[in-house]
């Protein structure tokens, strides 16, 4: 049993709970330290107790103890009060009300292939169904497979058709795909039916051209190649990559790799060979370089010239992704305007 200045006490602290506000937490902690502290009614009693006749102190001590305990059961509670209901108006507050009409300048997009992407699959799908391999090599080359095993001397001419990034005086960025196909042919003998597809680089840059574009070339090497293989192959890619009515056309070119080499132009995709703005007229447009391998080409990589011929070929993808898709300037491919890419979708 407690005295009654105890309590007294308990319930005058009981009531100072009630009365603090359901959400403040810090008065309910002051109201605690003041009632429950060192300093507290409650600890002087206990320090009062040694002027207490002997007798009485156990009994007082277990009186004072129990009030505490039941003063520490009336915080608990009114604390776990306050949590509950703290929890709840926040709740409450962070409603969502999904009734509102969704903002659509938020809408998820969906992101797509990039149209140069695009193009090169498309490609690379109608070649593997011809039976060629993807193989891909190195961006940075040395000079040897970039040139000189293609049959372009140092110091030769014909170094100038291709504005090359040297690094080193033998290391240079790729400025075509072809040492990626010396690379193959001094790997593995014939048959080779392969395509190389990446990026290369040239010191140019106008509304046709970028410093950094992308390539594929094709390169077949076996017993009794022809000229006309070459030509049956990319008339059926032409066909393929823009319409049946699409016709081919070589014209007499030069390339190092290459003897006979040939530019190949395809009609016109906008008028059909009629002639408009696109083919300036003429109904042709040149899409790519080809030929019949060098044979010196052959034998710089150890195939026997005497026994194997190879034609191979190669064009710029951007180019291709600009007739097909009708892009007036290779820049907007590498401006990542969202805009442009988003026709692609
Ligand atoms: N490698 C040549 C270039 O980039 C293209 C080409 C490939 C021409 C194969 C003929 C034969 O200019």
């Amino acid at each position: 049993m407690l005295n009654d200045k105890i309590k007294e006490l308990v319930e005058k602290c009981k009531s100072k709970i009630a009365e603090v506000k359901e959400t403040s937490a810090t008065e309910l902690q002051k109201i605690k330290s003041e009632s429950l502290g060192k300093n507290s009614e409650l600890a002087n009693m206990m320090k009062c107790m040694r002027d207490l006749p002997g007798e009485e102190r156990p009994k007082f001590g277990q009186m004072v103890n129990e009030a505490r305990k039941l003063l520490e059961e009336a915080f608990a509670e009114a604390e776990s009060k306050m949590q509950e209901k703290m929890l709840h108006d926040k709740l409450e507050k962070e409603k969502v009300d999904i009734t509102l009409p969704c903002d659509m300048t938020f809408e998820q997009t969906r992101g797509h292939l990039h149209p140069v992407s695009l193009v090169t699959n498309e490609i690379m799908d109608i070649f593997k169904g011809l039976g060629f391999e993807v193989l891909e090599g190195p961006e940075i080359e040395t000079d040897y497979y970039c040139f000189e095993a293609l049959n372009i001397p140092k110091n030769h001419p014909a170094r100038d058709m291709q504005d090359t990034f040297y690094i080193t005086e033998n290391i240079l960025l790729r400025t075509h795909t072809s040492p990626n196909q010396v690379r193959t042919m001094k790997k593995k003998q014939p048959p080779i039916k392969m395509l190389c597809p990446g990026k290369v680089y040239r010191s140019d840059d106008d509304a046709s051209h970028s410093p950094m574009f992308h390539q594929i070339e094709g390169l077949v090497v076996d017993k009794n190649i022809t000229l006309c293989d070459l030509q049956g192959t990319l008339e059926t890619f032409a066909k393929a990559l823009f319409d049946e009515k699409t016709k081919t056309r070589f014209r007499p070119s030069f390339f190092p790799f290459t003897e006979p080499s040939v530019e190949v132009d395809l009609t016109c995709s906008n008028c059909g060979g009629t002639g408009c703005k696109l083919c300036k007229g003429t109904g042709w447009i040149e899409v790519l370089g080809a030929g019949m391998v060098n044979p010196k080409v052959l034998e710089n990589c150890g195939i026997d010239s005497e026994k194997y011929t190879g034609y191979a070929f190669g064009m710029g993808l951007e180019r291709i992704a600009m007739i097909k898709y009708g892009i007036p300037n290779i820049k907007l491919f590498f401006e990542n305007d969202v805009r442009f890419l988003k026709q692609f979708r």
